[in-house]
């Protein structure tokens, strides 16, 4: 086989080839201003990527570890266990609901997405109504509070019969059927006698946009404890009705704990459910874009503070 011998060599003299040199160059260097070389470019844009990392790292410093991210499905509830507080010793003791063993869990798998989205209408049409101005607004079906301006109103009485035109009685058997269902897991997570466990209030749908708040009451992001808060409550769960990242952004739980803050993502139909001492010890992150819903739903162990299931009147 020949070997291919290069074509096209033309004899250059020497000179022509410094001159050529030369003249690149002046060339390179006179263009270095006007069109910076490809390196430079990639150099400045490694620089800038690692200037916005730093201050996203940074500004999320306070986060110390995602439990359960927007993007994962679970499905057994991921549980958590923390050491219970002794808030508990402060009430009567229910056997078979006070909590023994006290912790945290998520799960996707308690609602399906259809009935999230269902009950995401169900909370828009009844906001729409009306809603705060600023900062979280709420609807609880049970007392029929609806926040209005700087205040709250009862649904039922304000606007009468005209509340069977925005919700019907298939929306109130799904909110009882979905009720039923988390009691149930909070029951097989915590070991509990499901029918020790009383859906207590307040109980309510939230409505969370990045308008500031224009009262203390529409201050969601506080850190708090929902024993404190509201002596009545045993167990907390929030079924979240949209996602972080894509309808809002800001607004992630955060359990603050001594050693750190962590994090629960809202996913649609996620239910994130916790005992609620101070061992959970919690806040929201102020929502910076978009507008985040969720579902409270509470109960006690006390028969006292029990609540029926919300109806239309
Ligand atoms: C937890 O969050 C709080 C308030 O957001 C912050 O003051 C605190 O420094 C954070 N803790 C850690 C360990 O990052
Ligand atoms: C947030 O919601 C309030 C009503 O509660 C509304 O007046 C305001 O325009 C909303 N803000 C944004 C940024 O959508």
């Amino acid at each position: 086989m020949p070997i291919q011998r290069r074509v096209n060599v033309k004899p250059t003299d020497n000179n022509g080839i410094e001159k050529k040199i030369k003249r690149g160059n002046a060339h390179r260097q006179a263009s270095f201003f006007k069109r910076p070389p490809v390196y430079l470019l990639i150099l400045i844009a490694f620089v800038a990527c690692g200037a916005v990392g730093w201050l996203y790292f940074n500004l999320d410093s306070e986060i110390t570890e995602t439990l359960v991210r927007q993007g994962e499905v679970i499905q057994q509830p991921r549980i958590f266990e923390v050491k219970c507080s002794e808030d508990y010793d402060n009430y009567k003791r229910y056997p078979g609901c006070t909590p023994q063993t006290c912790g945290r869990a998520v799960t996707d798998h308690v609602v399906t997405h259809e009935e999230a989205r269902m009950l995401r209408r169900l909370a828009e049409r009844g906001l729409s109504l009306a809603g705060s101005d600023g900062g979280a607004s709420i609807l609880d079906l049970h007392s029929g509070a609806l926040s209005m301006g700087k205040q709250f109103v009862n649904i039922y009485r304000y606007f009468g019969d005209q509340i069977k035109e925005v919700f019907s009685e298939e929306d109130f058997q799904l909110y009882r059927s979905v009720r039923t269902r988390i009691q149930g897991v909070i029951a097989e997570t915590f070991g509990l006698d499901q029918s020790r466990m009383h859906l207590t209030k307040p109980t309510f749908f939230s409505r969370i946009n990045s308008t500031v708040a224009k009262t203390t009451h529409d201050e969601y992001w506080h850190p708090h404890i929902d024993k404190v808060t509201y002596g009545s409550f045993d167990y907390t769960s929030l079924l979240y009705l949209s996602d972080y990242g894509s309808d809002f952004g800001g607004g992630r739980f955060v359990f603050m704990d001594t050693d750190g803050n962590r994090t629960v993502e809202p996913r649609t139909g996620r239910l994130s459910f916790f005992s609620s001492g101070s061992e959970n010890l919690h806040r929201v992150e102020k929502v910076r874009w978009g507008t985040r819903f969720a579902i409270t739903v509470s109960f006690t162990c006390d028969p006292a503070h029990a609540i029926v299931d919300p109806a239309l009147p």
